[in-house]
């Protein structure tokens, strides 16, 4: 069966912990957007683990992850995270595929996302790591992809092409300094070096795959809320999370996707700036941030917390085409008295259940909460649903009942074995 993984929030919803589980069940690992904005932590044998590009299912033995054509990478952080996957052991050349066909990120790139995000009138936040200039270059049709870096001629001259164009903005625009050309092609040359023996034809490889009955799992970054065409536009980021990246980030057709797992926090959160109707007021804030660890995975900021958003989750699972939902992060709320859910929004004397594109609309909107009596138990050591506390069953029952699909799989914990499937997928 061939599996996706979706984000069904504002991303950082557990989906690391997630894939981890589903891996035992999949013999290719994909990421097929985003770049190494994302941060997908997986805690194995008491170590933590935080995958920025490489597929995380790798510190399963035997598996094989391939860096879709939809991502963006930067070289050297990707050679950072070869290294560490080596240092424990894995045979990265035969685990770690690239696509010939992904856009690479420059210093350029990330010089602009942090030059353009200190003069915009209103900060995106994103997490400066170069991935909106790099999807801006693709599309501009001037981006160089890891097909160029593989041929040196055609490389030094895109390059040529690229760093004159990009100096010209620094100097004239922004009073920077040039950057250096003939560094920049002596350091990318170098990558290109070591990262040459990990490159595929991704659509090759995936169709090979397929035709020999390889179980392939998508890992979407981000979340359905930070989609570019789907989400809080334009707080979002610069690629689309959503099921619908798969097919033009890894080079399959829909058809063999089977299954589609959204994966939800029990509540939600978000980084960076945006639209968080359900946030909370600071001290409930501070408490489910502490408890939750909600501080970003890949920049360290802390999280904006709040309440479950079903109208978010719900448009989610109609976007995604989810057949089912994981739960992540349940024990967060193990001392919650009460738990509130979203159900709903009122907007001008009305209720409505369906999320705006509208964020002067979403802005006026107010939540309208359904309470429900928390558990006052902890619920990290269950390992079947029959165990959590009747309470929390409750209020798991009432989240499938509003997204109108199954829930799969329960997480209460951090650690590897603090995790159960539900049913089926
Ligand atoms: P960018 O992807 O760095 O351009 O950032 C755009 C927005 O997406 C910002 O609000 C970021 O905080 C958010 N974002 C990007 N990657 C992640 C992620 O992996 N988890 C959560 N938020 C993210």
């Amino acid at each position: 069966m061939n599996i996706v993984i979706v984000g069904a929030q504002w991303g950082d919803e557990g989906k690391g912990k997630v894939i981890d589980v589903l891996t035992e069940d999949a013999d290719i690992l994909i990421r097929y957007q985003g770049g190494h904005n994302a941060g997908h932590t997986v805690i194995a044998d008491g170590h933590e683990f935080i995958f920025h590009l490489i597929p995380s299912g790798l510190l399963h033995p035997g598996k094989v992850g391939l860096i879709g054509n939809g991502v963006v990478i930067d070289p050297e952080a990707l050679l950072d995270e070869l290294g560490k996957l080596q240092a424990r052991g894995v045979d990265i050349i035969r685990a770690v595929k690239i696509s010939d066909q992904a856009h690479l990120i420059f210093p350029y790139h990330k010089r602009l996302d942090l030059l353009e995000e200190s003069t915009r009138a209103g900060r995106i936040g994103t997490t400066g790591r170069g991935i909106g200039p790099c999807y801006v270059d693709k599309v501009a049709r001037c981006g160089i992809r890891v097909a160029d870096l593989c041929n040196p001629k055609v490389f030094a001259e895109k390059l040529r092409q690229n760093v004159t164009e990009k100096n010209r903005l620094f100097e004239l625009l922004y009073r920077e300094p040039p950057l250096s050309y003939d560094e920049l092609l002596a350091r990318y040359s170098g990558y290109a070096k070591q990262l040459q023996s990990h490159v595929v034809n991704g659509v090759r490889f995936l169709h090979d795959a397929v035709a020999q009955g390889k179980r392939l799992l998508f890992e979407g970054a981000q979340g359905t809320l930070l989609d570019i065409d789907h989400g809080t536009y334009p707080y979002v980021t610069s690629s689309n999370a959503t099921s619908g990246g798969v097919c033009a980030g890894a080079g399959v057709p829909p058809t063999v996707i089977d299954r589609v797992i959204g994966v939800a926090k029990a509540y939600t959160t978000r980084v960076g700036e945006g639209p968080l109707p359900t946030e909370f007021a600071p001290a409930l804030m501070e408490q489910i941030r502490t408890k939750g660890k909600e501080f970003g995975a890949t920049t360290g900021r802390p999280r904006r917390c709040g309440w479950f958003d079903a109208v978010v989750a719900r448009y989610a699972v109609i976007v995604n085409g989810c057949h089912s939902i994981a739960v992540t992060k349940l024990d967060v709320l193990d001392e919650m008295e009460t738990i509130q859910i979203c159900t709903g929004y009122r907007s001008g004397g009305r209720i409505i259940t369906e999320f705006p594109a509208d964020l002067d609309v979403l802005a006026r909107c107010e939540p309208v909460y359904e309470s429900l009596p928390g558990w006052r138990a902890e619920t990290g050591e269950a390992a079947s649903f029959e165990e959590l506390p009747a309470a929390a069953q409750r209020y798991l029952k009432r989240l499938e009942a509003l997204l109108e699909v199954p829930i799969c799989l329960i997480s209460t914990g951090s650690k590897r074995e603090q995790a159960f499937k539900v049913g089926c997928w």
